[in-house]
C-alpha cells in the first residue's frame, strides 16, 4: 500500500490515498497561527471531524466543495449538512466503509459545541483504516480508562495524540494512553498552538520511549509516506 499523511498544524492532518483521494481531518488552517498551507490550497473528497470546536472544524466550510462529505456525530453532521455540505452522520461505537476505506468512531473525554453555540454532540476520536493500515486521530481527549478497550479491539498503526494538556491529556498522560494503545507509532498534535497548550514534544518522546514506543514529531506543513 502507499498513503502519504501530512500535518498541516495543531491537530488538523490530511491522507492521501494510492488512488488520489483526499482525507482531511479537523481542518483549522486560516487562522492557525503554525499553519502554512491555507485553506485555499487544500481540497478534500472527505472532511472528517472530531468535534465542533473551531479548532478542529473551522474551515470546513471553506474546502468542502459540492462533493466532499463531511462525516461526524449526528449533531455536528446535522449543522454542517444545514450550512449546504454533504454529510455523513455516524456516532460513538459506530463504523461505516467509505470509498477509501473505513471510518470507527470512538469515544472521547471533552466537551462539543459548534461555532455558533449549539451542542455539537459527543466529542470523539476517529479511527480510519485504509487496506488495513490504522490511524487514530484521538480529537481532544483527557487520558480515560477505556483507551484500554480500544487497544484491545483495534490494530494501531499510526496514533495522532494531543498531548498539549489544560483542554487534553499532557506529555505523561499521552504516554501512558500510547502504552495502552500500543501503535506502531505515535505523533504528538495539540500543542504550541496558543501559550496555554506550551508543550516540549521531547517529553512525550522520551516518556514513550521508556514504554517501548516509537514517535515520529511532524513540523507543521511536513508529510510522511505510510
Ligand atoms: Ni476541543
Ligand atoms: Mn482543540
Amino acid at each position: 500500500i502507499w498513503m502519504t499523511l501530512r500535518f498541516f498544524a495543531h491537530a488538523s492532518f490530511q491522507t492521501r490515498t494510492d488512488d488520489g483521494q483526499s482525507i482531511v481531518i479537523d481542518p483549522w488552517l486560516d487562522a492557525n497561527p503554525l499553519s502554512s498551507v491555507k485553506s485555499k490550497d487544500v481540497s478534500a473528497d472527505y472532511i472528517l471531524l472530531t468535534h465542533a470546536h473551531g479548532d478542529h472544524c473551522g474551515d470546513t466550510l471553506k474546502i468542502a466543495d459540492k462533493d466532499t462529505i463531511v462525516v461526524a456525530v449526528s449533531e455536528l453532521a446535522g449543522y454542517f449538512k444545514e450550512a449546504g455540505c454533504k454529510t455523513h452522520a455516524i456516532q460513538i461505537g459506530g463504523a461505516h466503509n467509505f470509498s477509501f476505506g473505513t471510518v470507527r468512531v470512538v469515544k472521547a473525554e471533552h466537551g462539543s459545541m459548534t461555532p455558533d453555540g449549539r451542542y455539537g454532540g459527543l466529542a470523539a476520536g476517529i479511527i480510519i483504516t485504509i487496506n488495513g493500515y490504522s490511524i487514530y486521530h484521538m480529537g481532544d481527549t483527557g487520558l480515560f480508562g477505556d483507551l484500554k478497550l480500544i487497544g484491545d479491539m483495534q490494530n494501531i498503526d499510526c496514533l495522532l495524540v494531543p498531548i498539549g494538556g489544560n483542554y487534553t491529556m499532557d506529555p505523561s498522560d499521552a504516554a501512558m494512553a500510547c502504552s495502552w494503545l500500543k501503535p506502531r507509532f505515535a505523533i504528538p498534535m495539540h500543542y504550541n498552538t496558543f501559550p496555554v497548550i506550551k508543550q516540549d514534544p521531547a517529553l512525550f518522546a522520551n516518556a514513550c520511549k521508556e514504554r517501548g514506543i516509537s514517535v515520529k514529531i511532524m513540523q507543521p506543513g511536513e508529510s510522511i509516506s505510510l
